[in-house]
């Protein structure tokens, strides 16, 4: 499985942003390996455990920034984070239910890490230029 990589197309042009960006998707990537290398539960587990963490504080961070500067879009930028954290939800029961393998882990890179890049590239780099343009 190939590796995703934090890009600097990916920039917000918000450094602390861009700096939690690149650590979640070191995250994601291995959480991916683990599942796709059929490693054990636990591990798996531990892996699905520090991303979900790490989620929340990365979340937390992006919604303090978007309710200092006034954002007008920060309710729906706030739902769509909400959206993600429940679609990790159902990757977690289904590894609390003993999943592993590669057919798990093209899920996992489709509905984590590649929606990840794809809501960096669509919501957070919008929020990035409204930061940058105050
Ligand atoms: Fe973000
Ligand atoms: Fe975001």
């Amino acid at each position: 499985m190939e590796k995703v990589k934090w890009t600097k197309e990916l920039a917000t042009g918000v450094e602390i942003m861009d700096k939690q960006h690149k650590m979640f998707l070191e995250l994601c990537d291995n959480l991916d390996q683990s599942v796709n290398k059929g490693k054990a539960k636990n591990d798996i587990l531990s892996d699905m455990k520090s991303l979900e963490d790490y989620a929340k504080v990365h979340f937390a961070a992006e919604k303090e920034i978007m309710e200092k500067s006034k954002y007008p879009e920060t309710d729906g930028h706030i739902k769509l984070h909400a959206v993600f954290m429940d679609e990790v939800n159902i990757i977690r029961k289904k590894a609390v239910a003993g999943e592993s393998g590669p057919k798990f882990a093209s899920e996992i890179k489709e509905k984590v890490t590649d929606w990840f890049v794809m809501h960096i590239d669509r919501t957070d780099r919008k929020l990035g230029k409204f930061i940058n343009n105050k």
